[in-house]
């Protein structure tokens, strides 16, 4: 069998104008790294002339630099989804030069199987080792799947493959790749513990359907995580104890703690703290995307065996897991991102979930995407699907953002992504609000007993005069965006002054 060596230029040659990119990984993590930036030139060349070129993209979910940064800085994006974490493409869907579909993560794979996604005109994946079986080609993967199974599937032209040698060939066996049926023909995902292997190591895919390999040697393109500060610390330290307390009451199993964290400095910074607090359990995680400090935890054995979507290390710390990785076979599993955030296996493993918010109302409504009701941060990701099937639905925010001139509790959420239907508990640094089996009034209560000492008085008062309205939620519309708006006006929300907002 011969699969044709290209070069990424080659590859971005045989992409047109209107093309639907697919690309695998999740994250920066074994996201595709030469193709794009090969695009991006060819973009620009094209602009030079005069004529149009752009690309649609879907990925697994945010993905490196190198694809979103680059494409987006060449302006050669036309659409993306599900979720993107990289500036230069935040800036351009802002100013609304690129139509960004803000996803479910679970939902990607299912949608392009259904067709709403478009026709995928290229995959483009990234492998560790492609072996030939029988007449097919195995791939193996790298650091993080996402959507590439489905894509190896439906590109309609075929798949790049960036055959990356930085990845060891040990991380083959550590795949659990599995697709999902479509409604109607779907039988059940038989994950009944976090490490139980229900799908093969590897893609088969028939060797025509490959239209080049591109061999490359570049780690993977992963953030660098800010430091735990107090106030992250905190926060750790008042989740660590609100589990314990749940597990005390019997809400939740002492030996079957399973957490999923979500993305960013906080959420790392906060399992991090979690895993130092000597009085939880050992546990497992069932999560999107392993960052370093829940690495460190399974390096220490405080967790007994994680699934993912992605490992989402610094280079240093891949290449240390890649040396010891028999240490890990058995306790740590890499999935398709349908899986790694499966509503069903979510349900059944009674997952406690922690996410970060942007902010939160007093309500219990949470806004993890948009800044100000309007700025797109990164996306809802998988934040919604854990959410909403988790047994313990649990968010995380510093208590105030900007220097504490924005509190993260307001009196009404200027975009709502998560409804008080699905949050049971908000931490700040202040505390834990439990909204479990509480009224609209009594959550109010314990959600401004964890804001900001500033703002408490400042929400009560909110809180004090909405009430007057009586009804079953206390509102005044038009004063509901009073911090937001001031804050707009001067730079400050505790300089709200309600009076400015009620007329009457
Ligand atoms: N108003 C305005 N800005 C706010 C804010 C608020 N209420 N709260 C936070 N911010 C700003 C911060 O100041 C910071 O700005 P900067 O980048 O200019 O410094 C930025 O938002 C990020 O905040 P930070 O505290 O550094 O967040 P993080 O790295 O912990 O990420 C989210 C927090 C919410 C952005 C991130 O978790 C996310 O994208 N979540 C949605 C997706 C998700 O949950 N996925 C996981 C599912 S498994």
């Amino acid at each position: 069998m011969i699969i044709p060596e290209i070069t990424a230029a080659d590859a971005a040659e045989m992409i047109q104008h209107g093309d639907l990119l697919a690309v695998g990984g999740f994250g920066p993590a074994g996201s595709p790294k030469v193709i794009t930036p090969a695009l991006a030139k060819k973009a620009r060349r094209e602009h030079d002339a005069g004529h149009d070129f752009k690309v649609s993209i879907v990925t697994g979910a945010s993905i490196g630099a190198s694809c979103d940064g680059e494409l987006a800085a060449a302006k050669a994006i036309d659409r993306r989804l599900p979720f993107s974490v990289n500036k230069e493409l935040r800036t351009a869907y802002n100013r609304g030069e690129v139509q960004y579909m803000d996803l479910n993560l679970s939902d990607n794979a299912s949608h392009l199987r259904q067709g709403l996604t478009g026709e995928i005109t290229w995959g483009i994946i990234e492998a560790c080792d492609i072996q030939e079986v029988q007449g097919k080609l195995r791939i193996y993967l790298t650091a993080g799947i996402g959507i590439a199974p489905t894509i190896c599937r439906l590109a309609k032209k075929g798949v790049f493959i960036e055959l990356n040698s930085w990845h060891s060939t040990r991380i083959i066996g550590m795949h659990d790749i599995y697709e999902i049926e479509d409604p109607w023909f779907r039988a059940p995902v038989r994950i009944t513990q976090p490490i139980e292997i229900i799908g093969m190591p590897y893609i088969e895919v028939l060797p025509e359907h490959v239209k080049g390999v591109v061999h490359t040697h570049l780690p993977d393109e992963a953030r660098i995580m800010n430091d735990a500060t107090p106030v992250t610390e905190a926060i750790g330290r008042h989740v660590a104890d609100f589990l314990l307390w749940n597990m005390k009451k019997g809400y939740i199993f002492r030996n079957k703690l399973i957490l999923q964290s979500g993305v960013g400095s906080g959420a790392n910074a906060v399992m991090g703290a979690l895993g130092s607090s000597p009085e939880v359990p050992n546990f497992s995680i069932y999560t999107e995307v392993l960052q370093e400090e829940p690495m460190r935890l399974i390096q220490e054995g405080r967790v007994m065996a994680a699934s993912t979507g992605a490992l989402t290390l610094s280079p240093e710390h891949l290449q240390e897991l890649y040396q010891n990785i028999n240490a890990y076979r058995g306790r740590l599993l890499i999935r398709p991102s349908e899986i790694s955030n499966c509503p069903e296996i979510i349900a059944r493993l009674g997952i406690c979930s922690l996410n970060t918010a942007i902010e939160v109302d007093i309500y219990g409504h949470v806004n993890s995407t948009k800044v100000s009701g309007t700025r797109m941060m990164n996306g809802v990701g998988g934040s919604c699907d854990f959410t909403c099937n988790s047994m313990l639905a649990t968010f995380t925010c510093g208590s105030t953002a900007k220097d504490g001139k924005i509190s993260s509790i307001v009196p009404f959420c200027s975009h709502v992504d998560h409804t008080e239907h699905y949050v049971d508990a908000i931490v700040t640094e202040y505390g834990v609000a439990d909204l479990r089996n509480k009224s609209a009034l009594e959550k109010a209560e314990a959600l401004i007993a964890i804001a900001h000492p500033d703002y408490r008085p400042l929400l009560r008062e909110y809180l004090e005069i909405a009430g007057r309205n009586g009804g079953h939620t206390h509102h005044i519309l038009p004063a509901a965006f009073a911090m937001h708006d001031t804050f707009r006006r001067k730079g400050d929300m505790r300089l709200t002054n309600w009076s400015e907002y009620i007329l009457d």
